[in-house]
């Protein structure tokens, strides 16, 4: 008897998240959950200037405080070697800060109190001693030869503000078509900035940290991205035995990039525990999140294109200045240190590409990670798309035509991009026809033709985005010397249920529902039957977490395969129990049968139950297995996004008017999950192209440092996303699977200014740079003649 097929068997299905039952009855488990006996409560000290020696630091003042027990600073960590601590660009930056600091906010001492009021009163009775220095905030002047040298601790390796300069392509080719293009063709040329933001979580980022010295076992529950790696880290760092130190992320609320540095405040921490004996709790707030923790972007771009005259694009050529602050803590793949920024030939056949990027140290927070985006791809995608807008205007072509002549055309992949990435599978042109017919495209034209004759101010911006996602493979791609692989363990019980484990770790991107569907559809389960853990190092196998949208691509990838092993052995205790030869078995979902014998079959919970109770004397009991994969290549999903604002002439505000997003992430293993993160990731790219950045002043104090002035949209701002799919699968994951978490912020903010500068094109605007707030885009609308 054939059995049931049910619908959630298959990829695919919108199955509803599983762990949304826990979510919406505010059951959810966080860091700052965590209560144990006897816990401290750690607060911070923090620089009020952006540069500064220390000259001395009085606790004496904070130790009178009723409830705080310890004062803990750079010195006293240097004492027991602890008051550095390598980044992941292999900087090294300062735990608590021990001659001078480098930012506003930077780390000064940590107090340790009985609760954490008396923390905060202990913060504000410290008394540190600065001596203010001159302060480096414009990345450019960090260059100049008079300015101040912010790291003298490093002056040996790196005698000047330059951290590294790192180039890719071919810059003879490159400038050759350049020469060609001057002369026979078109070359264009623009200034971008891609403002510095915050990935700002929800949940800020903190941890537990519970050393016990009997048994030598230090846990720490922390608001990590990669546990794994974590725990290895405060291994090298600690000196502490790896496999006495458990690192538990519970549930996490939200990361962005933000959760997968390591920061101060856990090493001191864990110090403190070490310390008192007692498990330390620490916090941070918001403030100290978007002012000391990782942030993005801060990207200053010149970008040129060489085409010929029908405006075919041939070469690009790219130079970026990279404002890094204060300590390399850029989360990237060590071999890369501008991340993936070589996706910025974009969907686009260019022969010829040069790119080179040179980082700074500015007197800023360190950071430089990968918020919602595969290291630096927004940045990358945000240039192209802006540079083909460009183009466009400058030879009077409709930006969709310009496109649709230069995509790379399907038949072309896997193809070879000039800054020699081989592109897995994509069908540009599919997409973009899918969006432009989704809303009339000629007839939104139509309409801006009649508005701009009666001086209405209407634009369409179009982004045609491919991305690069899924790291590794791992002898490409390591960070801080780790491989990125990553795994999934498969248990299946004797009744046929299945405990999964994984390598990575959500944030909130439903792992529990979509990694259980993956198992289902390989095993014929219903998903209901399996449950998916993640997040502890003693019990997960090991990975490097969840970041760049590699979850699906890379443990998604080994979570089918891991399924696939356990399949494998139940074929052999079918043929055993059915005596057939394993070659005389057919499956189809929940069942092998024997071929030709459709009734002779046996279901994979019958064949659970005979691996642990009538297993065949050749084979080992049990059923389950696990995978580590190392991916053979990164997968490239793709979107054609179309918007439409209206201007109001009056305020300069920008009224989002439809947004049309058109995602390919390959094989779709929930449709549900994949429409939530296409619009949190779309509100997520409204947020810099409109509202976000983290501005300093020259003396380099934090302008937007709190929610009133850090500007996130909220449902008010965000407009209605309507969104559609294209499939194209790719050839090399188990299941045709891209990532798409990232997708929608990647795509979506220069559709947004494209949009914009295409309603003031007709005016001479070429460029605006984000954030497009009502002020700036007033301020053209004035120069221009068009304040009704
Ligand atoms: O690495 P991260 O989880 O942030 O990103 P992702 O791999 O793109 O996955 C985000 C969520 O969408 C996960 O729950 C995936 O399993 C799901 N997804 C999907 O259902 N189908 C895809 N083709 C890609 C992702």
């Amino acid at each position: 008897m054939a059995s049931e097929v049910h619908a959630h068997h298959r990829l695919g299905e919108p199955y509803k998240r599983k762990e949304d039952a826990r979510f919406i009855r505010g059951q959810g488990q966080y860091v700052d959950d965590v209560q144990l006996p006897g816990m401290l409560y750690g607060d911070i000290v923090r620089s009020p200037y952006a540069h500064a020696l220390i000259k001395s630091i009085d606790s004496s003042e904070a130790l009178k405080v009723s409830g705080v027990v310890a004062v803990i600073t750079g010195k006293d960590l240097e004492a027991a070697n602890l008051a550095w601590m390598p980044t992941l660009s292999a900087d090294m930056e300062a735990v608590l800060a021990v001659d001078r600091v480098l930012y506003q906010m930077q780390e000064v001492a940590f107090v340790v109190a009985t609760s954490r009021y008396a923390a905060a009163d202990g913060v504000a009775a410290v008394d540190v001693d600065y001596e203010p220095l001159p302060v480096v905030v414009d990345p450019k002047k960090a260059l100049a030869p008079e300015a101040p040298l912010l790291r003298p601790d490093k002056k040996e390796k790196q005698p000047t503000n330059q951290i590294y300069h790192w180039e890719t392509g071919d810059e003879d080719a490159t400038n050759a078509a350049f020469a060609e293009a001057e002369s026979n063709g078109v070359v264009i040329r623009q200034d971008l900035y891609v403002p510095r933001i915050h990935p700002a979580p929800i949940e800020t980022c903190g941890c537990v940290a519970d050393y016990r010295k009997a048994t030598g076992k230090l846990t720490v529950w922390l608001t990590s991205q990669a546990p794994h790696a974590h725990r290895t880290l405060f291994a090298l760092v600690a000196g502490l035995p790896e496999h006495r130190i458990r690192v538990i992320s519970p549930d996490v609320g939200g990361g962005f990039g933000n959760k997968v540095p390591i920061y101060p405040g856990y090493v001191c921490a864990v110090a403190a525990s070490v310390t008192t004996g007692k498990p330390v709790k620490w916090i941070e707030d918001r403030s100290e999140n978007i002012g000391s923790t990782g942030f993005a972007r801060d990207y200053h771009i010149h970008a040129e294109i060489a085409a010929d005259k029908d405006g075919m694009v041939n070469a690009l050529r790219v130079h970026t200045l990279a404002d890094h602050g204060a300590f390399d803590a850029a989360a990237q793949p060590t071999k890369f240190p501008a991340g993936l920024f070589h996706i910025c030939t974009g969907s686009y056949d260019f022969k010829h590409a040069f790119v080179d990027v040179d980082a700074v140290h500015t007197n800023k927070a360190p950071g430089g990670i990968a918020y919602r985006c595969s290291f630096r791809v927004t940045e990358a995608s945000y240039l192209i798309e802006r540079m083909m807008d460009t183009l466009a205007h400058d030879l009077g072509k409709d930006p969709a035509q310009l496109r649709l002549q230069n995509f790379i055309k399907p038949e072309a992949f896997p193809y070879r991009s000039a800054l020699n990435w081989t592109f897995d599978s994509g069908n540009y042109e599919g997409a973009l026809r899918l969006a432009m017919k989704n809303v009339d495209y000629e007839a939104l034209r139509q309409e801006q033709a009649e508005k701009r004759a009666r001086g209405e101010l209407m634009g369409i911006g179009i982004s045609t985005f491919t991305e690069i996602v899924g790291a590794g493979p791992g002898k490409h791609f390591d960070i801080a010397g780790i491989q990125m692989f990553d795994s999934c363990e498969v248990r299946v019980h004797p009744t046929g249920k299945v405990l999964a484990r994984i390598g990575v770790q959500t944030q909130g991107q439903g792992h529990e529902t979509t990694f259980a569907q993956i198992i289902a559809a390989e095993l014929g389960l219903s998903p209901d039957d399996v449950d998916v853990e993640h997040g502890d190092t003693d019990t997960a196998p090991y990975g490097l977490g969840t970041y760049a949208s590699r979850s699906t691509p890379v443990a998604g990838a080994a979570t089918a395969l891991a399924a696939r092993k356990v399949r494998e052995k139940a074929k052999k205790i079918a043929a055993y129990l059915l005596e057939v030869g394993e070659e005389d078995l057919e499956w189809e979902l929940g069942r092998f049968f024997v071929k030709g014998a459709p009734a002779k079959g046996k279901t994979i919970q019958e064949l659970a139950f005979a691996a642990y109770t009538n297993c065949p004397p050749f084979l080992e009991p049990g059923l389950e297995a696990v995978n580590y994969y190392d991916p053979p290549n990164l997968t490239y999903p793709f979107g054609a996004y179309i918007c439409v604002v209206d201007i109001d002439c009056g305020t300069g505000m920008v009224h989002i008017r439809r947004f049309m997003a058109v995602d390919d992430c390959g094989t779709v293993i929930n449709p549900m999950v994949v429409e939530g993160q296409v619009h949190g990731g779309l509100t997520q790219g409204l947020a810099p192209a409109m509202y976000e950045e983290l501005a300093y002043d020259a003396d380099g104090n934090i302008l937007a440092g709190n929610f009133q002035d850090y500007l996130i949209p909220t449902a008010m701002e965000t407009p209605l996303w309507e969104t559609d799919r294209t499939i194209t699968p790719s050839p090399h994951h188990p299941i045709g699977a891209k990532g798409v978490g990232e997708s929608p912020t990647v795509g979506a903010p220069q559709a947004i200014v494209n949009a914009v500068v295409d309603a003031l094109a007709h005016v001479g605007v070429r460029h605006i740079d984000m954030p497009l707030t009502p002020w700036k885009v007033w301020k053209v609308l004035e120069e221009k003649g068009l304040t009704s």
